[in-house]
């Protein structure tokens, strides 16, 4: 049996850290308090995008530990890969979940991409058992930016949109976003094959409104954040997505004036 680290006490380390629990695991949930024993075999980072850098700054773990990262979006892991020197894998699930008056609700059941990143792939053997046993099926992939990079260019679209006109997802159904939909991923399509990942218009299209109609009630992340009057993580999505364009010469307006939106409806 390992021992296993969580970091981020919300609703997907909560949910990781109980179904790990359920299977007989040694698990340390970690919140903001200082770490008492820092003896975890691995790490699982479950903040928000925008805390990772603070909060593993702060758990300072030794640097044979494997890290793996599980928030959403991508520039956390260029972060990390700067701060330490652990091993590092890069995962992300479909899962949901929910914190409630200090519990955790499973929203939805999904699966775990993931896949090994930098440093010693020692550990791989145990990353997959552990990912397989909170988030199953974990499927582990030798590149994993691709999965993380499909993530993106669908949560690109579905979250600014959704969060800026206070929708469900499934309302990007309709006739009247289909234009705005083709825009936007048109306009990613160039980035996208500048970072190796191939796509045709159709396709992504298509994987937009999958994702759309199989979620049709549900809240984005992004939208609930904005509800809640919370932080988005739209600097790790389209914010991202704006860099590379930029480093690539590239123009994304359409994408740029959703980030300044997102970024300035936030938190008010
Ligand atoms: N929830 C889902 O259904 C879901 C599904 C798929 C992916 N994700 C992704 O998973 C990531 C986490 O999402 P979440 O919904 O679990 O967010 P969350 O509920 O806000 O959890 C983040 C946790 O990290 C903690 N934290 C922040 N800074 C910290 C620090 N310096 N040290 C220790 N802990 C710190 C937060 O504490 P405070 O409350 O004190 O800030 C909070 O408990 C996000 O990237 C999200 O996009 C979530």
């Amino acid at each position: 049996m390992a021992k296993i680290g969580i970091l981020g006490a919300g609703a997907i380390g909560r949910l990781v850290a109980q179904r790990l629990r359920k299977a007989d695991q040694e698990v340390t949930l970690k919140g903001r308090e200082p770490v008492q024993e820092n003896d975890a075999e691995l790490w699982l980072i479950c903040t928000k995008s925008y805390q990772v850098k603070e909060a593993v700054a702060a758990l300072s773990p030794p640097c044979d530990v494997p890290l793996v990262l599980l928030c959403n979006g991508l520039g956390p892991h260029q972060t990390l890969a700067g701060l330490v020197s652990n091993p590092l894998y890069l995962g992300t699930t479909t899962y949901g979940a929910r914190k409630s008056e200090g519990a955790v609700e499973m929203t939805g059941r999904g699966q775990c991409w993931y896949g090994h990143y930098r440093g010693s792939k020692a550990q791989l053997g145990l990353v997959h058992r552990v990912l397989n046993l909170a988030l199953p099926p974990a499927q582990c992939f030798d590149n994993v930016l691709a999965p993380l990079w499909r993530k993106l260019a669908i949560n690109a679209v579905i979250n600014p949109l959704t969060a800026r006109d206070k929708v469900a997802n499934g309302a990007l159904l309709a006739d009247t976003y289909q234009a705005e939909i083709t825009a936007l991923v048109t306009e990613m399509l160039p980035v996208l094959a500048a970072e190796g990942q191939a796509f045709t218009k159709e396709a992504l299209v298509a994987q937009i409104l999958a994702v759309a109609e199989a979620t049709a009630a549900n809240t984005s992340s992004m939208l609930a954040d904005r509800l809640a009057h919370r932080r988005t993580e739209i600097d790790a999505i389209n914010g991202y997505l704006c860099q590379k364009a930029q480093m690539q010469g590239l123009s994304t307006p359409r994408h740029l004036a959703l980030w300044q939106q997102i970024t300035a409806l936030g938190e008010h």
